[in-house]
């Protein structure tokens, strides 16, 4: 790869063993890929950021990195595994509280600001057409490349780490035009709405498709929540990390392919068959991705004034300035009140729950995905509304 003088110093360690290392990360990275350069950032969102992911060892990476370690472009965290505030509440324990809490003041002293998000697009971490960024939690990559039609490729944890304190990334993959072009044609012959309905087309797209770039016709509009669900599911089930969306998404694509596939009724039916376990549900995951300001609004009108089953746990889970504006709102009173949970900064996969619940409800097919494989629960994927219905039953 080709170096200007400034990265050759960078990689020498004239600018301290941080950033030597982050250099020596993005240049074997380069290297692999067959990147020729490096090239400027916007901005980075790191993932890897739960205690339960990253134990001592990682831990003690970051540590060592933040020595010196100062990010030069604007970086935001992934979900950490428990609300930050107000764990308690949540049941996390003193001793995994203590230990995340490590982690989250570990990045903000190399200048990360420790908003833990799977959304950074809905409150701030917001690219523009075109721009380079270095994103690594997958439902956000998805989102960022098609639905913004900004540049990244899915970052690792390290990578994203390496890339936030160089402020560079290499130039391959989906920051270049050739590798964005769609390979097959989807005409979806069937109405798609609600979130759960988008998950459920990721799912089946994910699993029929794999990782080849669609053009998908069919689909006249869908919402922010509605494309948040998709991504986070293609990204899931399929790998996903770019699709193309007539009239939907930015991207202007050189030929739509004239390989075709349909989707049917069908398709769908078999996919919410799939997520669809005989089930007690004594959990119930909402916002996932993160929850909008919009969706914190409509599950507190719907919950208002109601008092959810005592035998039964619902997490909202959202982003802390999401929150913020919610309390301000009267939302979180509205939803808190019934007995639900709102929980910012965190997720129900990175969260330390795996045996504390037995059958999952959730309205995102991702969050079903690893609700069964890591949390080992039985999972229905079901509307918001049924989700709602559910808890309080
Ligand atoms: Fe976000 Fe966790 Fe879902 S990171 S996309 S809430 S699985």
């Amino acid at each position: 790869m080709e170096l200007t003088p400034e990265e050759k110093d960078m990689a020498k360690g004239k600018y301290g063993k941080a950033t030597q290392k982050a250099m020596e990360i993005l240049i074997t990275l380069g290297e692999i890929y067959g990147a020729k350069r490096l090239i400027d950032i916007s901005s980075v969102q790191i993932a890897g950021v739960s205690y339960a992911n990253l134990n001592e060892p990682g831990l003690n990476w970051l540590a060592d990195m933040a020595k010196d370690g100062k990010v030069r472009v604007f970086t935001t965290l992934n979900p950490a595994g428990m609300d930050l505030e107000e764990w308690r509440k949540l049941n996390i324990s003193e001793d995994f509280a203590k230990k995340q809490q490590r982690v989250v003041e570990v990045f903000g002293r190399m200048g990360v600001i420790t908003t833990c998000s799977c959304t950074p697009y809905l409150y701030g971490n917001l690219p523009h057409f075109g721009q380079n960024i270095a994103w690594s939690e997958s439902s956000a990559v998805c989102f960022a490349n098609s639905v913004i039609g900004a540049r990244t490729n899915r970052e690792g944890g390290p990578s994203a780490l390496s890339a936030a304190l160089v402020g560079k990334t290499p130039e391959y993959g989906f920051h270049l035009d050739e590798n964005r072009q769609p390979e097959i044609t989807v005409e979806v012959k069937v109405k798609i709405e609600g979130t759960y309905k988008f998950g459920a087309l990721g799912k089946v797209l994910g699993d029929k498709l794999g990782k080849k770039i669609t053009y998908i016709k069919g689909i006249p509009k869908a919402s922010v929540e509605e494309l948040k669900s998709f991504c986070a599911s293609y990204a899931t089930y399929g790998g996903v990390a770019l699709f193309h969306m007539e009239g939907i998404t930015p991207d202007k694509v050189k030929t739509i392919p004239s390989e075709i596939t349909e989707l049917t009724e069908d398709d769908i039916k078999k996919a919410l068959s799939e997520l669809d376990d005989e089930i007690e549900i004594d959990f119930i995951s909402l916002g996932c991705p993160h929850a909008s300001l919009a969706e914190l609004e409509y599950i507190a009108q719907k919950l208002n004034g109601k008092k959810i089953n005592p035998k039964k746990e619902i997490w909202i889970t959202t982003a802390r300035p999401t929150k913020q504006i919610a309390d301000r709102m009267g939302f979180t009173k509205m939803i808190e009140d019934t007995g639900a949970k709102i929980a910012a900064d965190t997720c129900c996969v990175v969260a330390p729950i795996k045996g504390r619940f037995k059958g999952l409800a959730s309205d995102s097919a991702k969050m079903c995905y690893y609700g069964s494989g890591r949390n080992k629960f039985a999972v229905k994927l079901m509307s918001m509304d049924e989700c709602i219905e559910e808890a309080l039953k």
